[in-house]
């Protein structure tokens, strides 16, 4: 916030504690073009995923006030609350409220594992705002534009510097609970337990075959797993864990998703589904801008749908939206080794520019602004 301040831009924060940053066009009656991503991370999270979409927008914005670049639409920069749903689930709970996927009731009383609500945790640490945190129809967004890592390894092995990204696959996420007896672990004889272990190992090997059998495109991960009370000397009452389920194809993990429902049933597991993101299609004209702005600073570029999940997602149901991806090394993401070259940002930031630039209507945007070099 302090280098928006020094840029002269000026900042709101929403009731979802979503930072904004604004540098003002020439006509305020036109959309605002926005471009951002997100600030929050993972337990073991790197310095990339989230935070490379928020500085190359501010990096952005800054190149065009360096170069005395008169534009007539506003421009915000911003930083969306929450997109990694570890603490609060679901992901992506800011950009769903903005975007109307969630109420904001919904957003503030998400919930952590200790029963802190977020919204008292914006409260207390002083980032609940009070610009509406719901996407107003009367300012509408002429486009939005995230740059992110790739998070796979796709675009790495593709060998070309920029992914153009033509949509995201839907996500599906579930709370499993496997309810047994807690008793002593060296008394009962084994066959007078009611010892859910065994159920979860049943549960996991069907699930991993499931996911198996949907094709090349399916995906499953089981990120936490946790038995209760938590004692190597007590045969545990319950175990509970986490399903993430994605596929491209919304008809096929609408498949994956009866499937899930039906082992668990199945085994006698309970399990709640706690999140749907459906596939998503970006818009045509904005992935046009972005393969202009590639072709015109001289980076190939590879089409691709992306597998981690955006807060584009979320501003795709209310506004135009691109995204566009950098390689990031091995294709490693949510780990501190996560890593992308000063090379390979700076075609990201470049591309993010030009996009913008053209989106602006900015004429002879590539004569005005020379493309960052690292
Ligand atoms: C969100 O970041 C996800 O892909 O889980
Ligand atoms: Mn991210
Ligand atoms: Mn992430």
């Amino acid at each position: 916030m302090a280098w928006c301040k020094d840029l002269g831009l000026q900042i709101t924060v929403d009731q979802m504690g979503s930072i904004f940053a604004r540098k003002k066009g020439l006509n305020p009656d036109l959309p605002v073009i926005l471009s951002g991503s997100h600030l929050d991370s993972q337990p073991s999270g790197g310095r990339f995923d989230g935070v490379l979409g928020v500085l190359a927008a501010l990096e952005a914005v800054h190149t065009i006030i360096d170069h005395g670049i008169s534009h007539h639409h506003d421009i915000e920069i911003v930083s969306w609350t929450n997109e990694e749903g570890v603490r609060f689930a679901p992901a992506m709970v800011a950009s769903g409220v903005y975007g109307g996927a969630f109420t904001l009731e919904y957003g503030l009383d998400r919930i952590d594992a200790d029963g802190i609500r977020l919204g008292d945790e914006l409260k207390r640490i002083g980032c609940a705002g009070d610009r509406s945190a719901v996407f107003n129809p009367e300012s509408p967004v002429k486009a939005y534009l995230e740059l992110h890592i790739e998070q796979g390894p796709v675009l790495e092995r593709s060998g070309k510097p920029i992914g153009v990204v033509a949509g995201v696959q839907g996500i599906r996420w579930y709370d499993v609970t496997i309810t047994g007896n807690e008793t002593h672990a060296g008394p009962t004889p084994m066959h007078l337990r009611q010892d859910p272990v065994p159920v979860l190992g049943k549960l996991i090997a069907r699930l991993y075959d499931m996911v198996t059998a949907h094709g090349p495109d399916a995906r499953l991960t089981i990120g936490e797993l946790a038995a209760s009370p938590g004692s190597r000397n007590t045969v545990p009452g319950t175990v509970r864990f986490t399903i993430d389920i994605r596929h491209p194809d919304a008809t096929i993990l609408e498949y994956m998703h009866r499937d899930v429902v039906s082992i668990c049933t199945e085994l006698g597991a309970h399990c709640s589904k706690i999140w749907d993101s459906p596939p998503v299609h970006f818009d045509q004209q904005c992935i046009a801008a972005v393969e202009a702005a590639a072709t015109e600073y001289g980076y190939p570029f590879l089409s691709m749908v992306s597998g981690a999940g955006h807060d584009a997602v979320y501003v795709s149901r209310v506004a135009p939206v691109a995204m566009i991806f950098i390689p990031c090394r091995d294709g490693v993401s949510h780990n501190e080794s996560e890593f992308s070259t000063p090379e390979q940002v700076t075609a990201g930031a470049n591309v993010l520019l030009g996009t913008l630039l053209r989106l602006l209507n900015v004429q002879d945007a590539g004569q005005q602004t020379t493309p960052f070099s690292h």
